[in-house]
């Protein structure tokens, strides 16, 4: 047989195959079942994402409709209702909801973590933030807003973002997922993969902050180190401060102090005044002209052409 011939056979295999309805297992009845009794959630689910699969009646049975996350219902049907029949959200430990999601949801980059994040560690599940039937929010099948379920269990963040100087989530110029992944962030390839919290990873496993503060992110000829391997959130705070540049603290040099302290690198204190930086000489700190000390290090964040971040 020539090798175009067994190609031809091949793919004309294939084709016949896919042309077959699905084959039903045992136990399904299809979607169509459940109408005459459940007609106020069917009312809303030709909206739903999930109809897709009645939609286009190529899915196999235990992955179309109602059964593909409710299971089987045919024992269901048979006892006219009831919970024991049936796979009953209300009724499942948390672990079980996550795996039924999860049989679907698991592949994308977006929830490969998401086992391991401190939502899951601490029993938040796919249907502690998504309603299947009751979204009232226009986009993601959410519970509810963003804000308001992200704030129904993390009240202290809502005042972080009421302070004098903030990102205006409240407003709702921005939300939590511009910098969360609420589903779980692999570790951070910025201060040494410790306190994930949850920070997405933009572009090219950078900090999610330099996707609006796009001037922060260099390369710079010259970098500050703390800047790309601690971080930004070593001097911000990333939601809301009583500082001004939403700073860890209130006058700039006692922040920039809390390095440059004449200690070296592993906080050992080096000869007295040889340090990183010494308190006599040309940094007089006593002379209130040295205490702003960005009106002369004017790219703290880095600069292209001095070292010193002067200019
Ligand atoms: C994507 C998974 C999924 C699909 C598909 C699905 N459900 Fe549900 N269903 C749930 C979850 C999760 C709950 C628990 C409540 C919630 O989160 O909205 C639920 C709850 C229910 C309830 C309990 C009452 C209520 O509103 O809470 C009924 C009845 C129900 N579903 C019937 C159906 C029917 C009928 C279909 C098909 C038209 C269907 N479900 C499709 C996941 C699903
Ligand atoms: C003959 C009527 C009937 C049919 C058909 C039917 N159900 Fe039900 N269903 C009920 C009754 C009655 C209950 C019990 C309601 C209760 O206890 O609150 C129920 C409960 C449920 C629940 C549990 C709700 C909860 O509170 O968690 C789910 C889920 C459900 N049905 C899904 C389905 C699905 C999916 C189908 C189609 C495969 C289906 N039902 C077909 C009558 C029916
Ligand atoms: C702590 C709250 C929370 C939990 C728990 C959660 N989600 Fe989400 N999910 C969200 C929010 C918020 C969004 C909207 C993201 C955005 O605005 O970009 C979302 C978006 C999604 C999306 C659409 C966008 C995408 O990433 O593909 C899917 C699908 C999804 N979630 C599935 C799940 C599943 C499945 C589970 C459980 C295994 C789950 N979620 C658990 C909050 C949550
Ligand atoms: C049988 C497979 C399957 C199961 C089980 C399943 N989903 Fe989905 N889900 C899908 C598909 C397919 C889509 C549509 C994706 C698309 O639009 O391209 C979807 C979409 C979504 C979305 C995105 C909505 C949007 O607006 O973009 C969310 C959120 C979601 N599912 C949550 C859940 C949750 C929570 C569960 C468990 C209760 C669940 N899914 C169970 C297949 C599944
Ligand atoms: C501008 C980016 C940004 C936005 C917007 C944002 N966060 Fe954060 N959030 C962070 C960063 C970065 C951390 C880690 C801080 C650290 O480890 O020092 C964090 C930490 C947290 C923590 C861990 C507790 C803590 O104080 O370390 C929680 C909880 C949290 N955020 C919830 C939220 C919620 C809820 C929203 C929306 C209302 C939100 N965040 C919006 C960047 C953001
Ligand atoms: C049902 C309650 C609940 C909801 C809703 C919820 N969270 Fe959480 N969240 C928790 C719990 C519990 C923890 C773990 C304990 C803690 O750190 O407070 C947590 C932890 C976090 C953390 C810290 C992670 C870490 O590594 O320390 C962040 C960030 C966070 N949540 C963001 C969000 C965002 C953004 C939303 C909205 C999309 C959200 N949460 C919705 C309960 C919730
Ligand atoms: C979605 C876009 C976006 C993201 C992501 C973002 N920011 Fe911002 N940021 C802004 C905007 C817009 C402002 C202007 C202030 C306002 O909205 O009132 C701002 C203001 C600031 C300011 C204060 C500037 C001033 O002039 O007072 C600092 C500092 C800052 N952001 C740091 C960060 C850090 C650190 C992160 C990451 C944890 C981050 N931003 C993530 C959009 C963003
Ligand atoms: C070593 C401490 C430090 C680190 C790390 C740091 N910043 Fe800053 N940042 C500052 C200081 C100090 C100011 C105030 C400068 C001034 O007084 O003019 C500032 C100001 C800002 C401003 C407002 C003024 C401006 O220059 O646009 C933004 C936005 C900002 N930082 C974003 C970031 C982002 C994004 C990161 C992470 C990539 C980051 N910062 C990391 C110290 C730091
Ligand atoms: C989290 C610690 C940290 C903070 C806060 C910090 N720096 Fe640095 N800074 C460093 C490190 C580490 C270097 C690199 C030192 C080296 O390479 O020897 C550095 C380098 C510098 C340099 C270049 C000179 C040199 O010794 O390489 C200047 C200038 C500088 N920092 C100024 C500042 C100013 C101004 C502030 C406050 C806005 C500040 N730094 C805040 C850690 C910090
Ligand atoms: C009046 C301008 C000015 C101010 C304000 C200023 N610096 Fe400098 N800084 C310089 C100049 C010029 C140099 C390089 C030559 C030198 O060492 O005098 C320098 C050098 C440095 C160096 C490199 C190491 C060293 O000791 O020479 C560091 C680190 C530094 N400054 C940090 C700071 C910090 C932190 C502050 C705030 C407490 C500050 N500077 C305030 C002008 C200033």
């Amino acid at each position: 047989m020539g090798l175009g011939r067994l190609v031809a056979l091949l793919c004309g295999g294939v084709f016949w195959l896919a042309a077959q309805p699905p084959s039903a297992p045992s136990g399904y009845v299809g979607s169509n079942v459940c109408r005459a009794c459940h007609p106020d959630v069917w009312a809303n689910f030709y909206k739903n994402p999930h109809y897709k699969s009645i939609a286009s009646g190529h899915e196999p049975a235990d992955r179309t409709g109602c059964e593909s996350c409710h299971g089987p219902g045919q024992a269901h049907v048979e006892a006219r209702g009831g919970k024991a029949s049936i796979i009953a959200f209300s009724e499942l430990p948390q672990k079980q909801i996550l795996d039924n999601c999860l049989r679907c949801h698991a592949e994308t980059l977006s929830r490969a973590n998401i086992r391991r994040s401190a939502h899951t560690l601490n029993d938040v599940v796919c249907t502690s933030c998504h309603s299947i039937h009751k979204s009232p929010a226009p986009k993601f099948l959410l519970a509810k807003r963003q804000i308001d379920l992200c704030y129904g269990c993390h009240q202290e963040v809502r005042s972080q973002f009421s302070m004098p100087f903030k990102h205006r989530v409240n407003e709702g110029f921005m939300t939590c997922t511009d910098c969360h992944n609420p589903h779980g962030a692999v570790a951070p390839t910025w201060r040494m993969a410790a306190r994930p919290r949850m920070v997405d990873q933009a572009l090219s496993n950078e900090e999610p902050c330099l996707k609006c503060h796009s001037e922060k992110r260099g390369p710079f000829l010259y970098e500050h180190e703390p800047v790309r391997v601690d971080g930004c959130e070593t001097c911000h705070y990333p939601h809301g401060s009583t500082n001004s540049r939403l700073l860890r603290r209130p006058v700039v040099f006692t922040l920039c102090l809390e390095c440059h302290n004449g200690a070296d690198h592993f906080g050992r204190q080096t000869s007295p005044g040889a340090g990183v930086l010494p308190l006599t000489g040309t940094h007089n700190l006593a002379d209130p002209r040295y205490q702003n000390c960005t009106t002369c290090h004017v790219r703290v964040h880095g600069s292209n052409s001095d070292a010193l971040f002067l200019r």
